[in-house]
């Protein structure tokens, strides 16, 4: 929604402010928001974390991660100078209380300078297991209790299974509102998933042809040549299920499938969202044969580089059963999208990196141009790539130039970074900003974090009761196992908007 640039006084209390994620996405985040004025003057960033730093040095290292991955380059000194003096670094363990009674008398300390309340924003940057603990300190010590000021978020994993979500949704209603509470899911930051709404929502065209009478399937497709990398501890216990289906591909599928909001009242389009999910149908524990694919990726070639097999990269089992890649089938049991299939997949290791959703269009119910007018006939389809290309693609057919009639694919293509000047903000900054401005649209309520659960928990506990015999099953550099290409191929379809098939 439109921002506001004259911000409330803001103080960020990054907890796991030492680790990865503060350094190469959330404080390059902040640091792009003020200097674009986003964030005001009266500004604080109190860094938490467990070892002995100097605030020096932790400057020092954060500067080094804005300068590193800053989508505005390295940083210039004054920016710098003026921007690190809001930095200080509070050292402690997360569950001992006198480590938030520290925080709160410097938020204390701060609204006194600055003669008011400040907007303050609790970010827990920490491994999952610190969530409670952190939520029950921060509720115990009563910092974050003005409801309207006060903002806790946290990242994702949001709980290992439908179980430990709604326990994790306990914890947090037991200290906070859940106006409170903003969930991240970062593919909900990022500029291409946001004008999927613009897409469908501010244009006249789609809206009648956008149901089952006229669309024949839908796939969302995300696909990174990374492997685990560096994170094969956490990796060993999620994959690629509950790491990206759970939640990215399926926030993708609710914007595509979601009924248009009356409003973008943060808690209308949410609404919205969770209606498709309790509308996906629940997969049968005897079902998830047909309608799921799991796979794990073999040693191969990327970019004529060698890489190694999962079973070989850190920290991971060299007998691991953890899937790299998952496919599944979905159906929504509504009157918009009865009978049309969803096909999701994500994996790692794979032959380009890739996050697309199509929509296929069912083919022309009567071919009036005889066969030999056409040059392999394809139905219109409409491709949304949310990266690395950030285009909008429609598929049809046209006539190829010349004395004959031949039907020929073309293709309408929008270029949002080539039509557009203004630099992409990263997700991170989006919502970040939103939450300084508490609007929670972009964010994950607790019952959509629990339906998403609901939806793949079948898969996961057949997965679970049911050993792979065949991983690893995919090559590195490919795109997955064959039975993924077998799931869609038996209902008369092909993956599409990816490359073809190697
Ligand atoms: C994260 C997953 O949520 O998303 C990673 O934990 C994955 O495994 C990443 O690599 C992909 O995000 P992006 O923005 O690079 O597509």
């Amino acid at each position: 929604m439109k921002k506001n640039k004259k911000v409330k006084p803001t103080i960020i209390i990054l907890l796991g402010g030492t680790g990865d994620l503060a350094w190469r996405k959330i404080v390059p985040a902040v640091y792009n928001l003020y200097l674009d004025k986003w964030i005001s003057e009266d500004f604080a960033l109190i860094t938490v974390g467990r070892g002995e730093l100097t605030d020096a040095e932790l400057r020092k290292h954060l500067k080094n991660g804005i300068d590193t991955f800053s989508r505005s380059g390295k940083s210039k000194p004054n920016d710098w100078s003026s921007f690190s003096k809001s930095i200080t670094y509070l050292q402690g363990p997360y569950s001992d209380v006198a480590t938030y009674t520290e925080i709160d008398e410097k938020i204390k300390g701060l609204e006194k300078k600055w003669k008011t309340k400040a907007t303050k924003i609790f970010y827990m940057a920490v491994p999952p297991k610190e969530f409670e603990v952190i939520a029950k300190n921060i509720g115990i010590t009563k910092i974050a209790e003005d409801v309207k000021n006060s903002r806790i978020v946290i990242e994702k994993p949001f709980g290992h299974n439908l179980e430990s979500a709604v326990q994790l949704n306990e914890v947090l209603h037991s200290m906070f509102h859940e106006s409170q509470i903003y969930r991240i899911d970062h593919y909900l930051g990022k500029e291409t998933v946001q004008n999927i709404l613009a897409f469908r929502f501010a244009n006249a065209l789609y809206e009648p042809i956008w149901n089952r009478n006229y669309v024949d399937n839908v796939q969302i497709t995300v696909l990174e040549e990374l492997g685990v990398e560096k994170r094969g501890n956490y990796y060993e216990t999620a994959g690629a299920l509950r790491d990206m289906i759970q939640n990215h591909l399926l926030q993708l599928l609710c914007l595509i499938a979601m009924e248009p909001p009356v409003s973008f009242q943060a808690d209308e389009v949410r609404n919205r969202k969770v209606d498709i999910l309790n509308a996906i149908r629940r997969i049968k524990a005897n079902e998830v044969k047909e309608v799921a694919v799991r796979g794990q990726y073999n040693d191969g070639i990327i970019k004529n580089k060698k890489v190694q097999a999962y079973r070989k990269e850190p920290d991971v089992n060299k007998h691991s059963n953890i899937e790299t890649f998952a496919a599944l089938k979905l159906f929504i049991d509504n009157w918009r999208w009865q009978g049309v299939p969803f096909y999701l997949r994500t994996g790692k290791r794979m032959n380009e990196t890739i996050c697309t959703v199509t929509i296929n269009f069912k083919p022309v119910p009567h071919k009036s141009f005889p066969s030999q007018c056409s040059e392999g006939w394809q139905s219109n389809s409409i491709i949304l790539n949310i990266q690395p290309k950030t285009t909008i693609t429609m598929l049809f057919q046209a006539k190829k130039p010349g004395l004959d009639m031949i039907l020929h694919e073309g293709e309408m293509v929008f270029d949002s970074n080539e039509t557009y000047a203004s630099a992409t903000p990263e997700g991170y900054e989006t919502l970040l900003l939103d939450v300084i401005e508490g609007d929670a649209t972009l964010f994950m309520r607790a019952d959509q974090v629990e339906a998403a659960w609901e939806v793949v928990m079948p898969v996961i506990n057949n997965w679970n009761e049911n050993i792979p015999t065949d991983f690893p099953n995919y090559k590195s550099g490919t795109q997955g196992p064959i039975a993924a290409e077998k799931l869609i191929e038996k209902d008369g379809h092909q993956w599409t908007g990816t490359k073809k098939k190697i």
